[in-house]
């Protein structure tokens, strides 16, 4: 499950270069479709949970661009959130020596990012980004991201007109402008430098942790996820709910596996019965026959047994 990240800050914080009608429906509505859309669309495809950089590596050369498009437009957003703050402060030393090495100091990159912004067509990302030490300026077209480009990003602009028209209208250049001067978070761009130089540590589009299990590579990793898959079973969840999410995401783990596992029987944690009813559930839903808000109404009362 792909989840909608709040706001790093207060809806009303950006006004008035972004007012919080504008927040709200940025954030609200528009990331939240890219999200929702996202979701279904993962669903529909089969894919299991991921990481949202993972998802968009797996489906970046898909013939069939809604997937990418929706998570590519959730990551995006979800992005230039953090490069946004009510509190900007100067760029960190490194960074401003960058700055100035590749862009004759902050007045340079200040109009490149704007002229880069303005001369932009149509929807899309303004981009700041670092390789290998160096600052590169670029923007990309609609949803179209940085992930998988060998950079890490240290700041985007939304260039989308829904990010600015209500305030702005159609003035891409007074937003930019106003952007770069108010709102830029230079904190943030900073830690993305720090984190591509020590060569780990970039920001990534936040887990649903509770939901997202690892693919299944042995025996005992299929008996843990029997084991939980048991106890969540036992608990009944809800459709939907986190312990509902997480079950459907032991259940793609455990059909994903199961193939291949030897029955875990008596000699593990859980119950012939149970590691049974699990499988064949995991093997329903592997089969597409299930409806998905009812998958696992067949095993409400399976039981967990534990040895030793
Ligand atoms: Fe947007």
């Amino acid at each position: 499950m792909i989840i909608l990240p709040p706001l790093p800050y207060p809806s009303d914080a950006l006004a008035p270069v972004l007012s919080e009608v504008t927040l709200r429906l940025h954030h609200g509505k528009h990331h939240k479709a890219y999200v929702d859309k996202a979701n279904a669309l993962r669903a529909e495809a089969n894919l299991p949970a991921a990481p949202v950089e993972q998802l968009i590596e797996t489906v970046a050369m898909a013939p069939d661009r809604r997937l990418f498009n929706n998570l590519a437009q959730a990551w995006n957003h979800a992005f230039y959130w953090n490069c946004m703050s009510p509190r900007p402060v100067p760029p960190n030393p490194r960074l401003a020596s960058a700055i100035g090495a590749a862009f004759a100091g902050p007045d340079g990159l200040r109009a490149a990012f704007i002229d880069e912004g303005v001369r932009h067509f149509g929807s899309g990302w303004v981009w700041l980004a670092a390789q290998d030490g160096r600052l590169i300026l670029f923007s990309t077209h609609d949803a179209d991201t940085v992930i998988g480009r060998n950079l890490t990003p240290l700041l985007v602009c939304d260039v989308w007109e829904h990010a600015y028209y209500l305030d702005h209208q159609n003035d891409r250049a007074a937003y930019l402008g106003l952007w770069w001067d108010r709102l830029a978070n230079w904190d943030f761009a900073g830690r993305q430098f720090d984190a591509e130089a020590a060569g780990t540590g970039a920001w990534t589009y936040p887990h649903d942790t509770e939901a997202y299990v690892a693919p299944i590579h042995g025996t005992g990793a299929f008996e843990h996820a029997l084991e939980e898959a048991g106890m969540l079973l036992a608990l009944q969840p809800a459709p939907g709910s986190e312990r509902g999410r997480r079950f459907d995401a032991l259940l793609h783990r455990i059909a994903e596996y199961a193939p291949s596992a030897p029955p875990v029987g008596q000699a593990g944690r859980v119950s012939a019965d149970l590691d049974r009813r699990i499988r064949a559930a995991a093997a329903r839903r592997r089969a597409g026959r299930d409806d998905e808000d009812h998958h696992w109404s067949p095993l409400v009362g399976g039981d967990l047994r534990r040895h030793g």
